[in-house]
């Protein structure tokens, strides 16, 4: 039968919900902080970087349910940059995922704490003693991966560099590194998280690493290209941000149509990564080509 992107990622998104409803159950009005972490949580994201993660798990023979608490972690992370992204102090932004942001709902202090403890709560998740039975090394080299990637190594200096820039001119090859580090980052944490887990040869798991890096890129351009021309109902946050705060983008650096180009050439080297793979490799691939579609 032919491979279906629209009902993957959909059977795929409802496996992600699920788990992240089993993780952080509802406090009925409890708790403050347990109905932010929700509300922003469990709201309409894509879910890219847990479904690459369980996608590369599979490609490489993963197949136990081991892999789940790893994606909804990963997801976990990058839903907690995404409140903090937004505060009046980093982008100040009142939409995502369709609906207000944290600070909005809620108040900024609430906004601060449900990040805080989304990005505690991943790591309690990776570090779950039974996940680790029989195989702590391969299980601390995920966690490495992770932190690393999360960290001033990674997406928080990617967040800096983006904050500090606002208002100059980078060069071309400033904003890559730029970009590699905010959003590239947990993108390649994602797919090597899932190599590692699932088994994956070192042949293997280098090819990953290209095909992550090259569409981690590609994610933020496309993301940038977005801000222009997107529309803001499709996306489920606001467009034209990014000029309003003089940021650093792809088509502000190279012109629009050329940071198209660029983001085709990027996706282009992903895929050529996965050459050596068979068909299990589809979904990969057919992932990357929705990348460089996506109108969210
Ligand atoms: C938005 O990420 C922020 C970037 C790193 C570009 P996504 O486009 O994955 O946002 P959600 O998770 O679907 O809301
Ligand atoms: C967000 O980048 C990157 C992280 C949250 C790490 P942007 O600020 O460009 O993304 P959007 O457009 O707000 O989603
Ligand atoms: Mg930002
Ligand atoms: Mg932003």
């Amino acid at each position: 039968m032919a491979f279906d992107l629209n009902s993957y990622l959909s059977d795929e998104q409802a496996l992600i919900n699920a788990e992240i409803d089993r993780m952080l159950p509802d406090s009925d009005g409890i708790s403050r902080i347990v109905e932010a972490m929700r509300y922003s949580l469990l709201a309409d994201g894509k879910r890219v970087r847990p479904i690459l993660c369980i996608a590369a798990f599979r490609l490489v023979g993963g197949k136990t349910k081991d892999i789940l608490p790893v994606a909804c972690a990963l997801e976990m992370i990058h839903t907690y940059s995404l409140i903090h992204d937004d505060l009046p102090a980093m982008d100040n932004d009142h939409l995502r995922r369709g609906k207000p942001t944290c600070h909005v709902m809620f108040d900024e202090a609430t906004a601060l704490l449900a990040g805080d403890a989304l990005l505690t709560l991943a790591f309690e998740t990776l570090s779950a003693p039974t996940l680790a039975v029989n195989r702590t090394a391969q299980w601390l080299e995920v966690i490495q991966t992770i932190s690393k990637a999360a960290g001033f190594r990674g997406m928080i200096e990617g967040q800096m560099r983006d904050m500090h820039a606002e208002g100059s001119q980078l060069t071309l090859d400033a904003l890559e590194v730029l970009h590699h580090l905010k959003t590239g980052a947990l993108i390649r944490a994602s797919v090597l998280a899932g190599a590692v887990v699932g088994g994956g040869c070192a042949e293997q798991i280098k090819n990953l690493e290209i095909y992550a890096q090259n569409l981690g890129l590609a994610f933020q351009i496309t993301d940038d290209i977005l801000n222009i021309e997107g529309d803001p109902h499709l996306m489920g946050k606001a467009a034209g941000t990014d000029a309003l705060r003089c940021k650093n983008t792809y088509p502000v650096i190279m012109g629009l149509d050329e940071a198209k180009q660029y983001a085709r050439t990027i996706i282009d080297r992903a895929l050529k990564a996965l050459e050596n793979f068979d068909n299990r490799a589809q979904p990969l691939r057919e992932i990357a080509q929705y990348i460089l579609t996506r109108k969210r």
